[in-house]
């Protein structure tokens, strides 16, 4: 099958994002928490959190789906990353499943654009090197699946992210 959506990069904010559904780096309370998890919460207002509690958490490498509340974004997707502990703990296997469960999802909810943040790679210590181009395969690997989504953000907070996001999606460009 041929690969008709865009993948793009851009730096920001994840919760100002225009998108269907925007996905949060949660953990396995899905309580909320500090950094992307935090800015999301109180972007959404406490309906997300009471929607939360109704899910009764989400192991790692799972994720789980709530409306956006007041985000312009339509639903919240909750990913839990793995928490670094160097690599030999399954930690590829479970940032990738991260990845791929939020787009089954988002495509399931009949989303069209979903924006990612950088998963893991803040408070759970996964070096950007190691995600971004995992990140970058893992999606653009799976959308063949989900042919109604046909755009996907990876959302950087920061310039170096950006840069590494804007190498990974130069290099994996697939050939014309
Ligand atoms: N928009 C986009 N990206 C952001 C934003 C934002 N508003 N804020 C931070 N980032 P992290 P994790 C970037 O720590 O490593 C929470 O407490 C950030 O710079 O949010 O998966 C949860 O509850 C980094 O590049 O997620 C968990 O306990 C990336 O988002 C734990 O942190 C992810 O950093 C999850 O840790």
């Amino acid at each position: 099958m041929s690969q008709v959506a865009y993948l793009h990069t851009s730096q920001g904010d994840i919760t100002q994002s225009s998108v269907d559904a925007i996905v949060n780096a949660a953990n396995e309370s899905l309580l909320g928490g500090g950094s992307v998890d935090g800015a999301i919460h109180r972007a959404a207002g406490p309906e997300l959190l009471a929607a939360c509690r109704k899910l009764h958490g989400c192991p790692t490498g799972q994720a789980k789906l709530t409306p956006g509340f007041r985000l312009e974004a339509k639903y919240v997707i909750h990913a839990v990353g793995p928490v670094w502990h160097g690599g030999a703990d399954n930690e590829p296997a479970l940032l990738a499943s991260c990845y791929r469960e939020s787009l089954r999802l988002a495509a399931a909810h009949g989303c069209r654009s979903v924006a990612f943040p950088a998963i893991s790679c803040g408070i759970y210590g996964y070096p950007p090197e190691l995600a971004v181009p995992l990140a970058v395969f893992t999606v653009r690997d799976a959308l063949p699946h989900f042919p109604s989504i046909e755009h996907v953000e990876f959302v950087c907070f920061d310039g170096a992210m950006l840069a590494l996001y804007r190498t990974e999606l130069a290099n994996q460009d697939p050939p014309a």
